[in-house]
């Protein structure tokens, strides 16, 4: 008989689209084929999002459209997966009637069984245990890996700090460190089928810790793979970091010289209202330590605007943050309203002031974004080389601080690392021949 076909979109961060990878493995074990396209699926998953609330908009309307294209077809199954589907479990029906199972990010490992009992008896289903543990022992059975050269491995989940304008806590769940075995086990895995770059992940990566397994441990273990070349780990809190794991990189060749370091505000009052249990000057002094033991790393980081308080003075304090670290790339964010999250009261600030200081942040980011590329013109970068681009034409690698390079197909395969000469840039990406 004929599989049947199912259809999965990601919203939101690297770690759903981990699970996302995941969620096709064990649909496939249940005799269900991805399809690409939309209109011939009989099933439909959203691994959803829940940070901002334009995200969360976004899963409601992307619904709406389903619901419309199939209103003369048999009714797919429909199920809503990850962090909306945990966060507002008690509401989605009432939200989406079109919504048939609903499964949150720990859980997701029994979808086989709840699409089959759906099928039975036709009954809607909400299932948002968080059951950690069991879930990574059943994720590890599975064999086949869609490898890529570079891919993500969930190392930790879920957050115990509370952040006050965060949903995270709450969608997925406290912090969880997965056994060292079971990480060495995928990267295995991944390393036979031609993975040579491994992305660790965790809300909040440098904090895991597994029976005296640190962070700093795991990627010494990783890094005696002889295949994997690469290893690099996001997102980090700028308060997990020890000496161990900082001197790593100056004595671990394979950790490449590129931090995430969310610092949100730059303003200690602001740093203080959000619960971030930092200063700008103790985020500046560990950026001033790193730097001592690397003079090459470059930074990324995460910024909110307009959070409730913000003045503007503290706006500015953020302004000269960024001036300070010249971050190579970053994401900025006005501050969203999320239900159940203890900001949720606060007074606002206007929709215009948000506006125009995300616009001057925005502005100060891609200056020295665009300062960043344009310092790498005329110098050789090592890439490591992933794919062909859409067109085929080209073949697209990243430098080791993650930034995308392009450069003529000739002569490159698919998991080489290879030295470019650096042409041309844009905002985002450097463009090379091989040197
Ligand atoms: N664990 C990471 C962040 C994970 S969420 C850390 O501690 O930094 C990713 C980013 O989304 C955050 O860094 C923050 O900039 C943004 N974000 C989270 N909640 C938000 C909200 N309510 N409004 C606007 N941006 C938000
Ligand atoms: Fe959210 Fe990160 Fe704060 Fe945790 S540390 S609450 S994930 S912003
Ligand atoms: Fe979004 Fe959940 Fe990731 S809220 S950012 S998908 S952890």
């Amino acid at each position: 008989m004929k599989n049947k076909n199912f259809f999965i979109k990601s919203f939101g961060c690297q770690m759903n689209e981990y699970d996302s990878n995941k969620i096709v493995q064990l649909m496939n074990s249940i005799e269900y084929d991805q399809t690409d396209n939309p209109d011939e699926a009989e099933c439909f998953i959203f691994n959803t999002c829940h940070i901002r609330e334009k995200a969360n908009q976004k899963v409601y309307s992307d619904i709406g459209k389903i619901k419309k294209n199939f209103r003369f077809k048999k009714k797919p199954i429909f199920v809503l997966a990850g962090c909306v589907a945990q966060a507002e479990s008690n509401i989605v029906f009432e939200k989406s009637d079109y919504i048939d199972i609903v499964v949150g990010p720990q859980s997701y490992h029994k979808l086989p069984e709840l699409i089959n009992s759906f099928k039975s008896n036709k009954k809607k289903i909400v299932n948002t245990d968080l059951d950690v543990d069991e879930k990574f022992s059943v994720l590890d059975q599975f064999k086949h890996y869609k490898s890529k050269v570079s891919n993500f491995i969930t190392i930790q989940e879920g957050c115990d700090k509370f952040c006050k304008f965060c949903v995270v806590p709450y969608t997925r769940g406290p912090e969880f460190s997965r056994s060292s075995e079971s990480i060495i086990q995928e990267v295995s895995k991944l390393s036979a089928t031609g993975t040579k770059e491994i992305i660790l992940l965790g809300q909040n990566v440098s904090s895991y810790n597994y029976r005296d397994t640190s962070l700093a441990k795991l990627i010494n273990m990783i890094s005696e793979n002889p295949e994997i070349e690469r290893i690099r780990f996001t997102t980090s809190h700028p308060n997990d970091f020890d000496e161990e794991l900082i001197n790593m990189f100056g004595e671990n060749e394979k950790l490449m010289p590129q931090i995430h370091l969310p610092a949100q505000s730059g303003s200690d009052k602001i740093l203080k209202y959000m619960n971030r249990n930092y200063t700008k000057k103790k985020y500046l002094d560990l950026i001033a330590k790193f730097l001592s033991i690397n003079p090459n790393i470059e930074f990324s980081s995460d910024f909110i605007v307009g959070y409730p308080g913000e003045t503007e003075d503290d706006f500015n304090e953020t302004l000269d943050l960024i001036h300070q670290v010249k971050f190579s790339t970053s994401y900025s964010f006005i501050y969203s309203q999320r239900p159940g999250t203890p900001a949720v009261n606060q007074d606002q600030l206007s929709p215009e002031v948000c506006e125009n200081r995300l616009k001057i942040l925005q502005d100060a980011l891609f200056d020295y974004q665009l300062a960043f590329n344009t310092q790498r013109v005329g110098k050789i970068e090592k890439v490591l080389f992933e794919n062909l681009t859409q067109n085929g034409e080209q073949f697209f690698g990243r430098n080791e601080h993650m930034i995308p390079v392009f450069t003529k197909k000739d002569g490159i395969n698919s998991g080489d690392i290879k030295k470019v000469v650096i042409k041309d840039c844009n905002k985002n990406n450097l463009f090379g021949i091989l040197a």
